[in-house]
Parts: structure tokens; C-alpha cells; sequence
């Protein structure tokens, strides 16, 4: 039988996680959206793609969730963008009843699915899916660390005139300006960043990359970045949906992992068709772990502003 995704969200991070499914043919999708005729104006396009991208996916789109009964991955994309200027954290309060309808009704209508939350604040959209659909926490997944290390990635490429496919790297941390790029844990090909780049050119880098999200804003003025998102979200659908097992940097809501609790912070997990079938507990040094508590510590600020609303 086909697989089936909820795709929350039909602007430009919702409809190119669409795409990148069908392109993929991964599951049959399903396109929500407030707004009456888009979801179903960009699902109807981009099924009749289908003949010519050579995808058998059936795409709908709809403004009620009864469509999307029995998915097995919802991701919630939709939200209010970035402004110039705004940070991810701005957002909080107006994203925060978004992502709560959209999951009260995905976990009505689809109770075994596992969500992957787009929307920002990234980590506290999480929190807050965990929190309204009542789902066990392997359940529910923040996508920022796939996102964030594939900038970091392109960067250190690009430097070094080498193949992205051979970098790897990972960000760990909150999905905002105190991300922890951790250089310790780069490699090009099994050899450590540290010997293929000065400290000055490795500094740039992380740098950037933690301001990554904010460099493509500037350029684009009306919103936020979408092509590297949804190519993210759906690494991570097809991970779980195939069960590759991929470890992957994610949010997950740690319970004792790295001495934080109660907190969606983005770490190393395997990904397969349980959700997050394991956390990774990275030995790290103690500069490296007073940058993850700062960074936790963010989040935990949010999270704060939003218990005190609620
Ligand atoms: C980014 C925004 C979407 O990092 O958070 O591009």
C-alpha cells in the first residue's frame, strides 16, 4: 500500500516538501492549507507533473483535514516567515497557534503518524507539537540540524573545492543564533577539518552557517529560505518512511541526554520507522558542552514565554 504524508503548510517550504515527495515517490500527499484554493491549485499542478516527471503519486490538496486521515508522517510547515530583521524568535507567540490547530487536527485524524515540525522557533514549535498531540516523544521531530549542517557543509565544500557528498559535519544545538557548529566532529572524508583549514577560514564558516538562515532573509526580503528546508524535512520523511536508520541532527526532546530535561534541543538520532529510535550522547569537551547549555538555555527562554501565555 502507498505511504501517505500531511504536508501542514502550502507556501513555499509546504509546497517544495511536496515536490521533493513526488519527485522521490515517496507517498501520496496530501497539501493543507488555510488559504482557500491554494493547496489545491498547487497539488492539481503538480500532479499533472506527474507524466512528465514519471511520478505515480496522487497529490490533493484541501483546507479540512479529513483528507489526511491516516497518514504516517504529517509535516507542519505552515507559519508566519521571517521578516528582515526578525529573528526565528519573534515569531513564537503568532506561530504558536498555527502549529497548535495544525497538530490538534493531525493527531485527530492521523493518531500513529509521526510528525516533523518545520515551523520556527523551530525547537518550541516542537515542544508544542509534543505537547498537543499527546504523542510519545519519538513521535514528534524538529527539522533544523539537517538544515543547518547542510549549510555548514556546502560551506566547508565550497572552501575547499571538494565534494559536498564527502563532508560531514554537524550542528548541534538550538535552531537559532546560538547553534553549535562542532568543528571537533568535521571531516572531509575521514580527515579532520582542523587539518585542511587555518582557524580564521574554519571561524567565517561557522559563523555563517549559524547566521545562514538570516543571510538568505536579507536577500529575499518577503520571507525565508525553502529549498534547503524541504530538502531537509524530507530527508528526514524518507528516513523514517524507509526505515534507513539514517543519524541525522534533529530536535528531540531530551530527558537527562547532555544534562538538559524536558527540552527539544537538536542532537544525533537514528531515524527510522519508529521516529527517533535512538539519541546520540556525544562526548563532548567542556566548551563544546558550555556552548549546547547556552544554546538549550535559549530555547528553555521561549519555552518559558509560552508556559507563562498559556
Ligand atoms: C532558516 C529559517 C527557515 O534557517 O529558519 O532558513
Amino acid at each position: 500500500m502507498r505511504k501517505k504524508i500531511t504536508v501542514v503548510g502550502a507556501g513555499n517550504v509546504g509546497a517544495n516538501c511536496a515536490v521533493r515527495i513526488a519527485d522521490k515517490e515517496l507517498a501520496d500527499v496530501v497539501l493543507v492549507d488555510v488559504v482557500e484554493g491554494v493547496p489545491q491549485g498547487k497539488a492539481l499542478d503538480l500532479l499533472q507533473s506527474g507524466p512528465v516527471q514519471g511520478y505515480d503519486v496522487n497529490l490533493v490538496g484541501a483546507n479540512d483535514y479529513a483528507p489526511t486521515a491516516d497518514s504516517d508522517i504529517a509535516i507542519i510547515t505552515a507559519g508566519f516567515p521571517r521578516k528582515p530583521g526578525m529573528s526565528r524568535d519573534d515569531l513564537l507567540l503568532a506561530n504558536y497557534d498555527v502549529v497548535k490547530t495544525a497538530t490538534e487536527n493531525v493527531a485527530k485524524y492521523s493518531p500513529n503518524c509521526i510528525i516533523i515540525v518545520v515551523t520556527n522557533p523551530l525547537d518550541v514549535m516542537t515542544q508544542t507539537a509534543l505537547w498537543v498531540s499527546k504523542f510519545p516523544k519519538n513521535r514528534v521531530v524538529g527539522m533544523a540540524g539537517v538544515l543547518d549542517s547542510a549549510r555548514f557543509r556546502t560551506f566547508i565544500a565550497q572552501a575547499l573545492d571538494v565534494s559536498v557528498e564527502n563532508v560531514t559535519a554537524v550542528v548541534m544545538g538550538g535552531h537559532g543564533d546560538t547553534m553549535v557548529p562542532l568543528v571537533r566532529l568535521c571531516n572531509v572524508s575521514g580527515i579532520p577539518l582542523t587539518e585542511l583549514m587555518d582557524q580564521a577560514t574554519i571561524d567565517a564558516i561557522v559563523n555563517r552557517t549559524a547566521n545562514g538562515g538570516a543571510e538568505i532573509v536579507k536577500y529575499l526580503k518577503t520571507g525565508s529560505a525553502y529549498y534547503a528546508p524541504s530538502a531537509a524535512a524530507v530527508e528526514m520523511a524518507e528516513s523514517i518512511l524507509k526505515d534507513k536508520k539514517k543519524v541525522l541532527p534533529c530536535a528531540a526532546y531530551l530527558e537527562g541526554e547532555y544534562g538538559i530535561n524536558g527540552l527539544y534541543v537538536g542532537v544525533p538520532v537514528k531515524l527510522g520507522a519508529a521516529g527517533i529510535e535512538k539519541i546520540y550522547e556525544v562526548k563532548l569537551t567542556d566548551e563544546e558542552s558550555a556552548k549546547l547549555h547556552k544554546s538549550a538555555a535559549a530555547v528553555q527562554e521561549l519555552v518559558d514565554v509560552l508556559k507563562a501565555k498559556m
